[in-house]
């Protein structure tokens, strides 16, 4: 061979070997690279405290993270050996097969409670699976993660006692706003009563004088008496004023018991339980009697000024309609109280389809904050033990419950207006 020839042959070695050593160092980059990506991936799986579990297609596991491992006993960084199901109880594995199956088919994950055994026992672990696939798309097997629910549950517990509470509580503050409504409506009951009772009262006194009188004339009349001595005994005993006067006593007794019993049978009305079935009502009616019990307690120069036609019949229930009607005046009589001349203004008739009731005041009226907030339940601006910020907020839904309107605004010349709007037809007429 020529020196030409060996040298080329050497020159070509040279390029194989630099190729070699070139190749070699892009492995070795290669090989670091790679020892750096398992390293991180080690460590995130290491740091997770969910648990992780790698399957093939039938469900063998892989590999498992430290939490996983450490949970089911197994040895650190074990690839395991059985299938996924055998780390999980008996009743879970229904459960466990139709993730897998869903999870295959690369159906939506969801995410089940599947109880696990554990170093400590069984345990309930909120799972969800998702398919593992290789580069091509085809599937290799389903990633499982999990965490323990135990924790969560002990906060959905925890959660629930305290919604517990806040419901007792609410009941029991919407109690008190019954309890303070019936105090109001007990003053306004005990002063309406009062005047009949006192009536019958002394009417009844009246009549037990006068049969007085009536059995000391029949007694002298028994025993023989001349003719002039029972004219003389009818003129002292006054006895043709008490015949007449008897026929007054006994209507007035009368008059009186029969007010008793429509102040008593309104107040059956009024504690009628919702589920009453809607009727016909004179809606002037029921605003006169809610007025009434409300303001007869009331400041003495409270004026209200009424402006009602003589009847406006409406459908619904008018127990409730009068305890809307109360909140309302009870609210005007409270913003009125520290007003020089208080005044209310009660206004009823009919427009259009409806029946429209407006209320109005000459206390401070509105504020936007207080607009906004009116019909939330518990919102007052009343002292404690005055007012629990429930009248305006049950209105509401009374008012809605008829397919009716409440609404609040300010009066033009001051002062809040509320309107209570009411379909004549009523709602559930053909309930
Ligand atoms: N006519 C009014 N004028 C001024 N403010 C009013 C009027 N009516 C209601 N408000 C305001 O709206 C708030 C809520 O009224 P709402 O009737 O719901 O509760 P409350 O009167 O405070 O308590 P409750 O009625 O339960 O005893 C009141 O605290 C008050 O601030
Ligand atoms: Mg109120």
């Amino acid at each position: 061979m020529s020196e030409a020839a060996w040298l080329d042959v050497i020159r070509q070695m040279d390029q194989t070997y630099s190729g070699l050593i070139d190749y070699q160092v892009e492995l070795e980059k290669k090989n670091a690279d790679l020892e750096a990506m398992r390293q991180f991936m080690d460590s995130v799986l290491e740091s997770m405290t969910d648990i992780l579990i790698v399957c093939d297609r039938n469900g063998l596991v892989i590999q498992l993270n430290k939490t996983a491992a450490r949970l089911a006993g197994l040895p650190d960084g074990s690839t395991g050996t059985g299938t996924v199901f055998d780390l999980v109880a008996s009743f879970s594995h229904e459960a466990l097969k139709a993730m897998l199956g869903r999870a295959s088919q690369a159906a939506p994950a969801v995410s089940e409670e599947i109880v696990l055994h554990t170093t400590d026992g069984e345990a309930p672990f909120e799972v969800s699976a998702s398919p593992r696939r290789d580069a091509r798309g085809r599937l290799l097997g389903v990633v499982l993660i999990g965490r323990h629910v135990g924790e969560l549950r002990t906060a959905y517990s925890a959660l629930n006692l305290a919604h517990d509470q806040l419901k007792d509580a609410q009941a029991q503050l919407v109690n008190s706003e019954k309890m303070a409504s019936l105090g109001r409506l007990v003053s306004g009951v005990a002063h309406e009563l009062n005047n009949p009772i006192s009536f019958v009262y002394g009417n009844a006194h009246a009549l037990e004088r006068y049969v007085d009188r009536l059995e000391t004339y029949f007694n002298v009349v028994e025993q023989g008496a001349t003719r002039e001595e029972l004219v003389t005994l009818r003129h002292s005993l006054k006895l043709g004023k008490t015949v007449a006067r008897l026929r007054d006593a006994a209507s007035g007794a009368l008059e009186g018991a029969e007010r008793v019993r429509d102040i008593v049978e309104q107040l059956r009305r009024f504690s009628g339980t919702g589920r009453a079935p809607p009727e016909p009502f004179d809606l002037v009616a029921t605003v006169q009697t809610a007025v009434g019990w409300v303001t007869r307690t009331q400041r003495p120069d409270l004026v209200i000024d009424w402006a009602m036609p003589n009847a406006l019949m409406v459908t619904g229930r008018s127990g409730h309609i009068q305890q809307v009607v109360m909140n309302v005046i009870q609210n005007a009589v409270d913003a009125t109280e520290t007003v020089q001349n208080p005044r209310i203004s009660i206004q009823l008739g009919s427009e259009g389809a409806n029946a429209v009731l407006r209320i109005s005041d000459n206390g401070p009226g509105l504020s936007d904050d207080v607009r906004d907030k009116l019909f939330e339940p518990f919102f007052t601006t009343k002292p404690v033990g005055k007012g629990t910020g429930l009248g305006m907020s049950i209105s509401y839904r009374i008012v809605a419950d008829h397919e009716g309107r409440l609404s609040a605004s300010n009066a033009e010349g001051g002062g809040a207006l509320f309107e209570v709007c009411l379909p004549i037809e009523g709602a559930g007429t053909d309930a």
